[in-house]
């Protein structure tokens, strides 16, 4: 198979601190032991992403460095072992390593470990779009089984994990509190049948979050923001919750009163995947993996806004930060493999 592979591979790269990213060629790396090289189909841009390029989500990283934190592609060579032996030659998601370039490039080595084979079904787009969210909605629902908790209230929620988020949760029927910033996104989660839906920017949010979280007994909060919005969480949360802080969104540090969680023994906590990834054996991540392409074409799907090649990165981040509730842009880096224009 290696002698399908070029010396040299388009892709984008981060070369200095607040820099623009540019567009070029460079030498195609080689896997070493536990690794493997995969062609890139797709890859995504994420708000881990927006996180990684501007420094902000206290990755590691060497420059220059090729972003791009999760994709999907076709193993074509390995370093020694037997997993990415195994891999080879199989359609993969595949995710970054650390200290490593990411998947927005026609090539990348990566962990054996850091690849889930696809199974028949998953198209390539879809699979690109498989770890990062599908898989952290899956282990959310873990989390709430394994807690006890009988309802919950998840922020930031016209996310595409919100969505995935509250799809299941209608399925199993566990409640789930709806918080979003616009009134259109609340429109958004209604569409999909959300019952509980509550806007930041209302003047009575606290009130009615604290109503409705005690009344439901919402006892998991999924804090995306953090900031200031941490504390409002906190205030409202029925005694003994726990406020799962899995993101950054509005770029400030959570901000707590620690005498607010002493009284009604609450708990702060964090998440995410690639540590919870780490903490766990390769069985789990694969069934957790399963479970998560079962549902990839229906409650797991990812909504696509648009769909461009590698050299509009530019145009791409732009067009996501302006609006991220419409969905994913998705770097198309093989047309062969995923079509740019579905
Ligand atoms: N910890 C983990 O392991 C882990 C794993 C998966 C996802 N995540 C996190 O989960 C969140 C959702 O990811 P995604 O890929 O589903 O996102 P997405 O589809 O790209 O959507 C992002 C959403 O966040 C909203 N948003 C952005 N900044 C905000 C702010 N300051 N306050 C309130 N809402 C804000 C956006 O609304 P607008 O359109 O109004 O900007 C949009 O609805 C992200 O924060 C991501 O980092 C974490």
């Amino acid at each position: 198979m290696s002698a399908t592979i070029p010396d040299r591979m388009q892709a984008v790269q981060l070369e200095k601190e607040g820099g623009l990213l540019t567009v070029g060629q460079i030498p195609v790396p080689r896997p070493g032991p536990g690794e493997v090289l995969v062609r890139m189909a797709a890859s995504p841009i994420n708000p881990s992403d927006l996180g990684f390029l501007s420094g902000g989500f206290g990755y590691q990283r060497e420059l220059p460095i090729v972003p791009g934190i999760e994709g999907s592609g076709r193993v074509m060579d390995a370093g020694p072992g037997w997993l990415g032996k195994f891999l080879t030659g199989k359609r993969v998601a595949c995710t970054k390593s650390t200290n490593s370039g990411g998947t927005w490039a026609g090539y990348m080595v990566t962990k054996a470990s850091g690849c889930i084979p696809l199974q028949k079904n998953i198209p390539l787009e879809q699979g690109a779009m498989l770890v990062v969210n599908p898989m952290t909605a899956v282990v959310f629902f873990d989390i709430l089984k394994q807690g006890g908790h009988t309802a919950f209230v998840n922020t930031a929620a016209a996310s595409a994990l919100g969505r995935m988020l509250l799809r299941l949760s209608l399925k199993r029927g566990v409640p789930l509190i709806n918080i979003v910033r616009r009134t259109d996104q609340a429109e958004i989660l209604r569409v999909l049948g959300a019952e509980y839906i509550l806007v930041s920017t209302d003047a009575d949010f606290d009130q009615k979050l604290h109503d409705l979280a005690h009344r439901l007994n919402a006892t998991l909060l999924l804090d995306a923001i953090a900031g200031e919005f941490t504390q409002q969480l906190v205030n409202a949360a029925p005694k003994k919750s726990v406020i799962l802080v899995y993101s950054i969104l509005s770029g400030k540090p959570a901000q707590i009163m620690p005498n607010t969680l002493w009284h009604d023994d609450k708990r702060i906590e964090g998440f995410y995947l690639a540590t919870w990834a780490s903490n766990h054996n390769l069985l789990k991540i694969l069934s957790v993996a399963q479970t998560a392409q079962k549902m990839l074409g229906s409650d797991l799907q990812t909504d696509v806004h648009k769909r461009l090649p590698l050299s509009s990165i530019r145009e791409g981040l732009d067009l996501y930060q302006k609006n991220m509730t419409a969905g994913k842009i998705l770097l198309v880096i093989d047309s062969q493999e995923v079509s740019i224009s579905a």
